[in-house]
């Protein structure tokens, strides 16, 4: 059936990349999954929008990631990932693996804070930074060795293919939510999947079609839940997350993995009051009425599915409640970092003002602060300080 959403049927629009899109359809019996479309868009070896040269981030890209506000972010983190060292029992070689590192600005906060505050765990660190894309891979090498920092750097697949395992941590910031996802509804108690495909009413312009679904996997994803989307709502389905977190749970010996990124339990992501999930287009940090518009210029990305990736690690993986960033923050120390900048003030009223305003983006529960940190632990105490919950730790709530 072509059943276009009303809000999804505009034109392509000639990006460099819409003419891959529209050869992909054709090669492809007139239509691609959502998520084909979706790795083109970010992946596209040329003009794919993660995969491209020049990419911008921060306040001069499309959206503003947490590593990109302050390096207060990397160093409240590493406070975090020197406990897990501690944790650990102080392992040499320690690994701190970086799957989605974007411009590297998150690991030279982190490494910066551990030179100069836990030398001993920096001196074990291994850091390690795995992107998808090859000029990505490019730019953090260049990024770290700018701030005088040797680190391991790989393609994601290529790294988790090799059979050695590690110690240590593995991190990661808005890394899940930019790989691509299928789109489904539920109807009629059967799971229907939405496909990218020429729009017959208009030339080169692209619409969503359903049709039965491309994968079973699809529905072994929800049977593996136990649940299913509200009847009649569109929702996103990220298998290509959950194969990520097999593949990295897999390349852990004992350890953590912190996953910090925007995202619920499955019962919230998949709640029956939510009609349109959460899939977003952004471009200068506004929102876009339609993803399948300028193919490859906009971010496109999906909150995350926590649940099935606690249950993607397997076997000898614990999983500890989620905790919003803003808690998590708190309790590694963002009040003294702000309390130390206080102090300062009347010598340096400029940072104090950055640090403040740093602050208040990172713990804003209608932005930044309402991403949610996942920790699993493998061989290894789940109690970590991110965990601890604000009352407990300064005596009042939130
Ligand atoms: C939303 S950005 C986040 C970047 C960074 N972590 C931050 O917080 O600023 C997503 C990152 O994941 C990378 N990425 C996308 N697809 C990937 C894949 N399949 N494997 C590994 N990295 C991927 C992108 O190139 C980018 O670096």
């Amino acid at each position: 059936m072509t059943a276009p959403l009303d809000d999804f049927a505009l034109a392509a629009r000639a990006t460099p990349l819409a003419r891959f899109v529209l050869d992909a359809i054709e090669a492809h019996d007139g239509r691609i999954t959502f998520a084909e479309f979706m790795a083109l868009a970010l992946g596209h070896p040329d003009h794919g929008y993660y995969a491209r040269a020049g990419l911008a981030w921060g306040r001069e890209g499309d959206y503003e990631t947490s590593p990109e506000v302050h390096p207060i972010f990397g160093y409240l983190w590493a406070r975090q990932i020197e406990e897990c060292w501690e944790r650990l029992g102080r392992p040499s070689p320690f690994a701190i693996v970086e799957p989605g590192a974007g411009s590297g600005a998150f690991a030279v906060a982190y490494l910066t804070w551990l030179r100069a505050r836990a030398p001993e765990c920096f001196a074990a660190a291994r850091p390690v930074l795995l992107d998808g894309h090859p000029q990505r891979v490019d730019a953090q090498h260049a990024a770290l060795a700018a701030a005088g920092f040797d680190a391991e750097h790989a393609l994601f697949d290529a790294w988790c293919a090799r059979p050695d395992r590690a110690t240590g941590v593995v991190i990661s910031n808005e890394f899940f939510d930019a790989l691509p996802v299928y789109l489904v509804t539920r109807r009629d108690n059967a799971l229907h999947e939405w496909y990218v495909a020429r729009d017959p009413a208009e030339p080169d312009a692209l619409t969503l079609v359903e049709a039965s679904p491309s994968t079973a996997d699809l529905d072994a994803y929800f049977a593996r839940l136990g649940l299913q989307p509200g009847e009649g709502a569109r929702a996103e389905v990220n298998l290509a997350a959950v194969e990520a977190m097999r593949a990295l749970a897999a390349k852990v010996e004992r350890g953590y993995i912190l996953t910090i990124d925007y995202g619920y339990a499955a019962k919230d992501l998949y709640a029956s009051w939510r009609r349109e999930g959460t899939l977003m287009a952004f471009r200068r940090h506004t929102p876009q009425p339609d993803p399948l518009l300028e193919p490859g210029l906009v971010d496109l990305t999906a909150h995350i599915d926590f649940t099935s990736l606690a249950i993607a690690a397997g076997d000898g993986w614990q999983a500890a409640p989620l905790v919003s960033q803003a808690e998590a923050l708190t309790v590694l120390g963002l009040p003294e970092a702000l309390r130390a900048a206080e102090a300062r003030a009347s010598a340096d009223a400029a940072r104090y003002v950055e640090e403040r305003r740093a602050a208040e983006t990172l713990t804003d529960s209608t932005g930044l602060g309402r991403i949610r940190v996942q920790v699993l632990a493998k061989d290894a105490p789940l109690d970590l300080a991110c965990l601890r919950s604000v009352e407990a730790i300064y005596g009042v709530r939130q």
